[in-house]
């Protein structure tokens, strides 16, 4: 099975590619966690990137279409997989079918995730994100147990560099003018299914595995 979740940022695509991953034990592709790990390690590319991503604008095409294309072609992607935070704008949606094209591989569906704007900017300014681990939190809807503490593996809760209002802000805006686009572009492909992703994340995740009906 291969999906992609697209959506406004703090939609949930995370949440549920995870979750998806853990179901159906296929990998989850986050161009997002891959650059972020890139500024972490401090190679080459993290830093190219880092002062980017931080004022919430689109890396370069370039970059994240190289990712992705000798990512999925890894052995792990055989059965599947989940793209998310890709593709951004249609200059990758394109490139992404032409890959997929070459492989002889198609997208079985793209599952869009929508939420208002007040509510994305509720998400991502009381999100935590484990800096072990990876495993996330909400201040309100999901807290950790000890404050500033992952309940997963004990590791320390930290904040991204590009969720203040002001770079969610912008954030919002680079969504609306590049991303938000795809939705026609998919729409015409006959694959492309929408899901209010307002409720619990459970709630969410039943109404995303009802689609994509398995
Ligand atoms: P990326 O990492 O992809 O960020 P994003 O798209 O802005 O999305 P987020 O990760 O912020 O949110 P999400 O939808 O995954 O929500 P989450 O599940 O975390 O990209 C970051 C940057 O990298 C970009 O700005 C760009 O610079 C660069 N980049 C990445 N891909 C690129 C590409 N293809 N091309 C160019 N540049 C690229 O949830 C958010 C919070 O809400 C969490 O706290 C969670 O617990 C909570 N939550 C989730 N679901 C619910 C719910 N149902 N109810 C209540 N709370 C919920």
């Amino acid at each position: 099975m291969r999906l992609i979740l697209l959506g406004p940022p703090g939609a949930g695509k995370g949440t549920q590619a995870k979750m998806l991953k853990d179901k159906f034990q296929i990998p989850q592709i986050s161009t997002g966690d891959i650059l972020r790990q890139a500024v972490k390690d401090n190679s080459d590319m993290g830093a190219r990137v880092k002062i980017i991503m931080d004022a919430g604008q689109l890396v370069s095409d370039e970059i994240v279409i190289d990712l992705i294309k000798e990512r999925i072609k890894q052995a792990d992607c055989e059965a599947g997989f989940i793209l998310d935070g890709f593709p951004r704008n249609i200059a990758q949606a394109e490139k992404l079918s032409e890959t997929l094209i070459e492989m002889n591989l198609e997208i079985d569906c793209v599952i869009d995730l929508e939420v208002n704007a007040e509510e994305v900017v509720n998400r991502l300014t009381g999100r935590s994100t484990c800096a072990e681990c990876g495993a996330m939190f909400h201040l309100l809807s999901r807290p950790p147990k000890v404050p500033r503490v992952c309940d997963s593996c004990g590791g320390g809760l930290e904040q991204r560099p590009d969720d203040n209002r002001e770079t969610i802000r912008e954030r919002l805006k680079v969504y609306m003018e590049s991303t938000a686009p795809l939705k026609e572009f998919y729409k015409k492909q006959g694959n492309f299914k929408m899901v209010e992703a307002k409720g619990s994340v459970e709630e969410i995740f039943s109404d995303v595995c009802g689609i994509i009906d398995v």
